[in-house]
């Protein structure tokens, strides 16, 4: 899918790269996204309340098996992106893992707009999601 392409890219890229003598060091350009399946669209956390976050792993590339996530709350604001860096959900986990548990935070405000971003080395965003009073 979208993740192979860019590593087929990268490949082709590589390859043409080795006739000039020009090195490329493909790990530093592959950028894996993990898409996120849990939350789900439209379900509601309560505030203090424990869930496992879920990705899929079935694509990690070999070279990021041993890579560390990070996982902020977010909404999206009238401005901007509101990620919550100060409070991270989770942070130091092996992404191969596809699974951590995190606990909402007792000063999230409730609202219906909330996402979770999953940083590998890029970012990617869960659909939205309730946060509610217990
Ligand atoms: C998270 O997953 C672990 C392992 O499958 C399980 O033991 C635990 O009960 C789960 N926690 C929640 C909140 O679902
Ligand atoms: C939040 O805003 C960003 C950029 O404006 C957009 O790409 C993203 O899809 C939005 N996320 C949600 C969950 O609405």
């Amino acid at each position: 899918m979208f993740f192979s392409t860019i590593v087929s890219a990268l490949l082709l890229a590589a390859s043409a790269n080795n006739c000039n003598a020009s090195p490329i060091n493909a790990q530093s350009l592959i950028v894996f996204s993990p898409r996120i399946t849990y939350p789900k669209a439209g379900m509601t956390w309560s505030i203090g309340s424990t869930h496992n976050v879920t990705w899929d792993t079935s694509n990690i590339p070999r070279e990021k098996k041993g890579s560390m996530g990070r996982i902020l709350l977010g909404y999206n604001g009238t401005e901007s992106e509101n990620l919550d860096v100060e409070h991270p959900l989770a942070t130091a986990f092996p992404i191969d893992h596809g699974r951590v548990s995190v606990t909402v935070p007792k000063h999230a405000k409730p609202r219906d707009d909330y996402f979770i971003v999953l940083f590998g080395d890029s970012g990617n965003m869960s659909p939205k999601f309730k946060i509610r009073k217990p």
